[in-house]
């Protein structure tokens, strides 16, 4: 609504058919979305609200993951609930159950979707009930979980491989970086100035000079002498996908693809000299690097090893059994 228009006083009625108008001016692909403050799950997007006075909207003092479903079946969930914890941990919140019944309510929000391929996005807020920082008297967490489908990257990204700028923004201090909240203000800034810049995406690079991460993925490399290097996880984000794939990549090494895997510092001298650079994460999954800051990485095509990566990742993600929950679907 264009804010010209005069205010008045508005009643529930009113508020419904506002939240419902807004949906229909903006549709979107949003299942179902459970709140501990609602007490249940809706599946009318209109009804999915949380109270502007909730400390993680006003303040930022909230987290959040994001886990896939694939072929009617949740992928990696207890990777991506301990890091969850953890992020609750380091933001002094307090989950509002267990680990148990919050990991049940997820999967209960999913099977009552009815959706069987999309993504699950869960957040822990501080609560409603000042415009204070700090926590208000008596707040309660919320818990929310929203079942929607998930990001979705152009097919080119696959095929011809993706071109990124190295970002003017300062990288989040480790603290913040190794959290999962929702304050992702320069992850975002960073996005869009790779958009306005004409690329794809961004690389944040430490105080040191050592490769970071980008806006909600990994990045890592293929080293000239065959070596998957992935940075430290000591000031970027404990991608679950990435470390997934740590596991996953000795298979390379077994068939003679790769030389080796690594974790480490990696300069950005070392890592410009790359054969293959890469971007990893739950919603991009593995998608080539051709271009970085105007240079080709290799020879500007997509890397055989980011394709062998994907393969490992799309097959753990359909067959690997013991990271796939059945959804209980009606
Ligand atoms: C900043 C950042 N780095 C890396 C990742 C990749 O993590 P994951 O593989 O768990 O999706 C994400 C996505 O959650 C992210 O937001």
């Amino acid at each position: 609504m264009p804010i010209s228009t005069v205010p008045t006083l508005l009643n529930a009625d009113a508020i419904l058919t506002g939240l419902r108008a807004l949906r229909e001016r903006q549709p979107v692909k949003y299942w179902a979305f459970y709140s501990s403050q609602l007490g249940g799950i809706v599946t009318d997007p209109a009804l999915m609200v949380i109270p502007f006075d909730d400390h993680m909207v006003h303040r930022g003092h909230g987290i959040f993951d994001t886990a896939s479903i694939v072929n009617g079946r949740i992928y990696d969930l207890d990777a991506h609930l301990d890091r969850f914890i953890r992020s609750a941990e380091r933001s002094n919140l307090v989950l509002p159950g267990s680990r148990e019944q919050v990991r049940d309510i997820v999967i209960r929000t999913t099977a009552l979707s009815g959706r069987r391929d999309g993504a699950i996005r869960y957040w822990l807020s501080s609560g409603p009930g000042s415009l204070e920082l700090s926590p208000a008297a008596g707040a309660e967490p919320g818990f929310f979980v929203m079942i929607f489908a998930g990001l979705v990257y152009p097919d080119r990204w696959y095929t011809d491989g993706l071109k990124v700028m190295t970002t003017t923004l300062p990288i989040k201090p480790s603290l913040y970086a190794i959290t999962k909240s929702t304050n992702y203000l320069p992850n975002v800034l960073m996005q869009m100035e790779a958009k306005q810049a004409g690329v794809d995406n961004g690389v944040f690079i430490d105080a040191a000079g050592h490769v970071g991460e980008s806006s909600n993925m990994n990045v890592a490399f293929v080293t000239e002498d065959g070596v998957f290097r992935h940075p430290n996880f000591d000031h970027i984000l404990s991608g679950c996908t990435s470390l997934r794939l740590l596991e996953l990549a000795p298979q390379l090494v077994a068939q003679g693809l790769i030389t080796g895997v690594e974790v480490c510092d990696i300069p950005v001298a070392e890592a410009r000299a790359a054969r293959e650079m890469m971007l990893i994460g739950s919603s991009i999954k593995v998608a080539s690097i051709v271009e970085w800051d105007g240079e080709k990485i290799g020879d500007g095509r997509p890397g055989a090893i980011a394709k062998a990566l994907l393969g490992l990742l799309e097959e753990d993600m359909r067959g690997g059994r013991e990271r796939l929950i059945d959804v209980p679907y009606q």
